[in-house]
């Protein structure tokens, strides 16, 4: 028998502690640059993801109080049948589509909750799931956490990112369960038209896949209307639709959100909800309430300067030679760093060295992302006309050098 030295082996105990799936996972690589961001001073933040206003106080309002009134207890697994309802109404007036908010609908801890029960809902070890790449960091993980296999499905920069059906309709083979969709997208911002959405969700329904549409962004999309995939032909009984509060009311740290469903997949996702999370915190159920009841024009406000920024930016890197396709939605630009001759890593990390301004590598959203950073457009004009003056001046530095 093989003798393994002492220290050896301990490593190896203690590499084996924590499950193959979970090992086989890269740590996320936008981590690295915020824990550097944080040991820095006078740093322009375009990396966090997150929106820089505040809760809109009726909101916030709205929860205080409901605590003053001492709704401080668990509420039904499925979440608020009041929040239900409201759910139910703001997917039936915005986009056509029923579902019955006594069991279609489940409040979950923000979105993030959602793609994870979702994924295991659904998911058999070596179930593969078409992604689109690049896409937000947690779907790859979301799957292979469960034992699926990730498969990616590439979108370009020639394309503005958007996804050509027939890159779906290739990957497609017998252990295909399902398709993940996820617009606008982060980090590109694009929003393809609704034919582009009708042709995959018509290779969804020709090869009996499962949809799962994260519609975090669907109220940040600029001059176009955003297509609910459940509300394309045949979609609502084969789409798992996620949807949330974080982005369009300014509610990140709220954590809530909610998936609508038919009844069979979301009885598995309420299993699993049911056993491992309860329900969704009920301050966070109140003010989305809140939200949803009163908070139009604050979301209409809240876009319109998101546009007004977005021209900013697009056009500033544009500017200072960095190619960038217009988003469509979300709250991200999404350039070239070809013009450097940097990869988006060195990129960033020097930008953020000597220009102290933190984007995030593209290659943190799957390899179609490489040579490109994300630049996040939720913070003040000022701020980002700043950042860009500082990108130009870095760019020409680059250039020459
Ligand atoms: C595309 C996408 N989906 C989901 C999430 C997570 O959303 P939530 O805060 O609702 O968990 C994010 C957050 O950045 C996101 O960008």
């Amino acid at each position: 028998m093989q003798t393994i030295p002492g220290p050896r082996a301990k490593e190896i105990a203690r590499r084996d502690r924590i499950a193959a799936r979970v090992r086989s996972v890269a740590p996320s690589g936008i981590r690295r640059f915020f824990d550097l961001i944080q040991t820095m001073d006078g740093v322009i933040s375009l990396g966090v993801g997150e929106p820089d206003f505040t809760t809109p106080w009726h909101i916030r309002e709205a929860a205080i109080y409901s605590i003053e009134r001492g709704y401080t207890m668990y509420t039904s697994n499925y979440g608020l049948i009041e929040l239900r309802r409201l759910i139910a109404e703001h997917l039936i007036r915005r986009y056509g589509v029923d579902y019955d908010p006594r069991d279609e609908i489940m409040v979950t801890f923000g979105v993030s909750e959602g793609l994870d029960l979702a994924m295991r809902a659904i998911l058999d070890p070596g179930d593969e799931v078409l992604v689109p790449d690049p896409g937000y960091v947690s779907y790859a993980p979301c799957v292979t956490f469960t034992g699926g296999v990730v498969r990616a499905v590439p979108t370009l920069a020639d394309n503005g990112f958007r996804p050509h059906p027939a890159d779906f309709a290739q990957r497609v083979n017998d252990r295909t369960k399902a398709v993940l969709v996820g617009y606008p997208n982060n980090p590109t911002g694009a929003a393809p038209d609704r034919e582009t959405l009708s042709q995959i969700a018509k290779i969804v329904a020709e090869r009996d896949l499962i949809a799962i549409s994260d519609e975090i962004y669907d109220r940040l999309i600029y001059g176009r209307e955003h297509v609910c995939f459940a509300s394309l032909p045949e979609m609502r009984d084969r789409t798992i639709l996620l949807g949330g509060f974080s982005k369009a009311y300014a509610m990140t740290g709220w954590r809530v959100g909610y998936v609508a469903a038919p009844r069979d997949l979301m009885d598995g996702m309420l299993k699993i909800h049911q056993y491992t999370a309860l329900c969704a915190p009920i301050t966070s159920q109140m003010a989305a309430i809140e939200a949803l009841k009163n908070g139009e024009a604050a979301v209409e406000d809240m876009v319109e300067e998101y546009n007004r920024r977005r021209r900013v930016i697009v056009k500033g890197l544009n500017d200072a030679g960095l190619s960038c396709h217009e988003p469509e939605g979300a709250f991200y630009a999404f350039p070239s760093t070809a013009a450097t001759n940097l990869s988006d890593e060195e990129f960033a990390e020097q930008l953020l060295l000597e220009e102290r301004v933190a984007v995030v590598p593209g290659s943190a959203f799957g390899e179609c992302g490489r040579n490109h950073v994300r630049c996040c457009y939720a913070t003040s004009l000022a701020q980002i006309e700043e950042a860009l003056r500082r990108i130009d001046r870095f760019v020409k530095r680059k250039r020459q050098g």
